[in-house]
């Protein structure tokens, strides 16, 4: 099974990323079920799940994001921003669904059970690059904590905010009787890093975790350097401690000088070429 590499955006979209997770079985993780959205899939993931989350396989930002759960008879769809909309047909919201979506290829994930932030939804981050010599170094992590009323932890479209990770999960997990660790998350995100690089040359990469109420990891979303730009360094900016950012940002800097460097050195070398060119 090989993946589908976007020929445009250079991206390896949300469903091609399940598969390659899935079949890489990284350890100490896990990767909530996840399918292509259908009639069938819709009905068959509603029985086995209390919740689902619907998303198109190649948004960002939170963007298009949906949940679907039952109440009963009641059948609860949630777009992101907007009024939950309430119908008791399978059948009529199904379609409502489908139109929402339309053409773009969409997926259904089970809803992760996660623990809450003062109920708000929280998910964290961890943001890592690729040095010169290959290796990938681990910049730094942080949680994003959605607004009020939303269902994402995307921080721009739920107006939410942002904390150091310890302040988390110290609120969250008041004891140590809990599994999370900043190493374990570390080591994770090593381990799906050098996944990737077996599959593309990418520079940087940004993990989206849940956590459950053990303080499990489970993988929400992998976002990795791309055409259209990067996973987005200046969420660091928002911590008190500015170090991750700071060596974020030294780091662009660093391949930037050397990329210019790189131009200036063959636009030069060009130019020596033709001058020793006979006429
Ligand atoms: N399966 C899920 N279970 C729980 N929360 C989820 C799930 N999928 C997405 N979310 C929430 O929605 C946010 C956005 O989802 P994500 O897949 O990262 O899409 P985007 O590319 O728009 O960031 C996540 O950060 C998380 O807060
Ligand atoms: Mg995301």
């Amino acid at each position: 099974m090989s993946p589908i590499l976007d020929p445009n955006r250079e991206f390896i979209n949300k469903w091609e990323m399940y598969k390659l997770l899935l079949c890489h079985s990284i350890n100490n993780v896990q990767i909530p079920d996840t399918q292509l959205f259908s009639r069938e899939s819709l009905s068959s993931m509603l029985i086995q799940y209390p919740l689902l989350y619907i998303k198109p396989i190649d948004s960002w930002g939170g963007k298009d994001i949906s949940t679907f759960q039952q109440d009963g008879n009641s059948y609860i769809w949630t777009i992101q921003g907007q009024e939950a909309i309430i119908l008791h047909d399978f059948n009529e919201i199904y379609h409502q669904i489908q139109q929402f979506y339309q053409d773009k290829s969409t997926i259904i994930q089970r809803g992760i059970p996660t623990v809450r932030f003062k109920d708000q939804p929280f998910d964290i981050r961890s943001h890592l690059y690729k040095e010169m010599n290959g290796s990938w170094v681990y910049a730094g992590d942080l949680i994003r904590i959605g607004g009020k009323g939303s269902i994402v932890s995307n921080i721009e479209i739920s107006n939410g905010s942002v904390k150091p990770t310890h302040e988390v999960i110290s609120t969250v997990f008041p004891t140590s009787n809990h599994t999370f660790s900043t190493e374990k998350l570390k080591t994770v995100s090593m381990e799906i890093c050098q996944m990737l690089d077996q599959y593309h040359f990418f520079t940087e990469v940004g993990i989206d975790f849940g956590l459950d109420h053990l303080g499990n990891l489970w993988i929400i979303e992998v976002n990795t350097d791309d055409t259209q730009g990067a996973p987005d360094p200046y969420l660091f900016s928002l911590l008190p401690d500015q170090s991750s950012f700071n060596q974020i940002i030294d780091h662009k800097a660093k391949i930037y000088e050397k990329w210019m460097r790189h131009m200036v050195d063959s636009f030069e070398a060009d130019k020596k070429e033709k001058r020793q060119e006979p006429n």
